[in-house]
């Protein structure tokens, strides 16, 4: 899956590319010449800190935001989404961080909100509850989810689980393009793992998929291209190939700024001695004696 992540030029079959995009909210500038593709069979995570314009971005794939300038390509086509309900008809699906699921409902029934089939016509239509549970089932297990009661309400899904279904919910409804945001953001280490391997199932499906991450661990882990956005702007596009974890982590810190972080607290450490914690005692009164 990786063959081809070298390659530097444009890929032609791009599922979805924006080329300088830029995005305001009234006076504040939110993206600014940011530039990224995702590709079928292929995780494209975005880093950035809080307020880094993450969620402007996938807004914008999602339908939700129109970009002000640069372009937004569909499979080649220059597109501009009128709504979340287009970008479903061009085979996007987003999962955002606070799950739109009703909590009390049973898991099979999140999996087909919105999109539930029936059975019978006239006024003996009725939801074909056997065929939603009996999918929901399958499709979890496809997945490699055992879940032993689809009945049970989705708010006792663990919140890994709750990503799990809606990942999996996405690919049975046939999504091409995939965009998470932050699923791991507030799951422990063990949780987060079983998420990336279910957002890894999605890529080996097929998928085009947008990671969206603070953690470049989490995205080293399973990402094909890692796109750093500061303040808005591009701090940095990279193939799997062409970077380091360590880099990585280095960049998403804050690099240079880490660096001259670092050297101040030297300076600091150089100029007093250790102190003992919990006294008050200013170097200069250690010089003193
Ligand atoms: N609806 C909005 N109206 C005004 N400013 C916004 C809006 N949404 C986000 N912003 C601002 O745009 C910038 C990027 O925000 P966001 O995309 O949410 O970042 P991230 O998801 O990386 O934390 C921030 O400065 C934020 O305050
Ligand atoms: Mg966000």
């Amino acid at each position: 899956m990786n063959d081809t992540s070298a390659v530097t030029v444009k890929d032609a079959t791009a599922l979805v590319r924006l080329t300088d995009v830029s995005k305001y909210y009234g006076n504040i500038r939110a993206l600014q010449g940011v530039s990224l593709e995702v590709s079928a069979g292929e995780i494209t995570c975005v880093l950035g800190d809080n307020g880094a314009g993450k969620s402007t971005l996938i807004k914008i794939i999602a339908g939700l935001h129109r970009h002000d300038s640069g372009s937004f390509e569909i499979e080649g086509e220059e597109t501009v989404l009128a709504n979340p309900r287009a970008a479903l008809d061009h085979g996007i699906a987003t999962v955002y961080q606070d799950l739109a699921v009703v909590p009390l409902m049973p898991v099979w029934r999140n999996f087909f909100l919105g999109s539930e089939p029936t059975r019978g016509r006239g006024p003996l239509r009725r939801l074909d509850v056997d065929l939603m549970r009996e999918t929901t089932r399958a499709e979890l297990l496809r997945m490699g989810i055992d879940l032993r009661d689809v009945d049970q309400p989705i708010g006792t899904l663990s919140g890994g689980e709750r990503q799990c279904v809606a990942i999996a919910r996405a690919v049975y409804f046939g999504a091409k393009v995939l965009v998470l945001d932050e699923p791991t953001a507030a799951l422990g280490v063990k949780q987060s793992g079983v998420v990336l391997k279910y957002v890894a199932a999605a890529r080996d499906a097929g998928l085009g998929v947008v990671l969206i991450t603070h953690n470049p661990h989490h995205a080293h882990l399973v990402g094909d291209r890692f796109v750093l956005l500061k303040r808005g702007a591009m701090a940095g596009s990279h193939t799997r190939d062409s970077i380091t974890l360590d880099e990585l982590t280095r960049q998403m810190a804050g690099g240079s700024e880490l660096d001259e972080l670092s050297h101040e607290l030297e300076r600091v450490a150089e100029s007093g001695p250790d102190r003992p914690s919990g006294t008050t005692r200013t170097p200069r009164d250690d010089t003193t004696r």
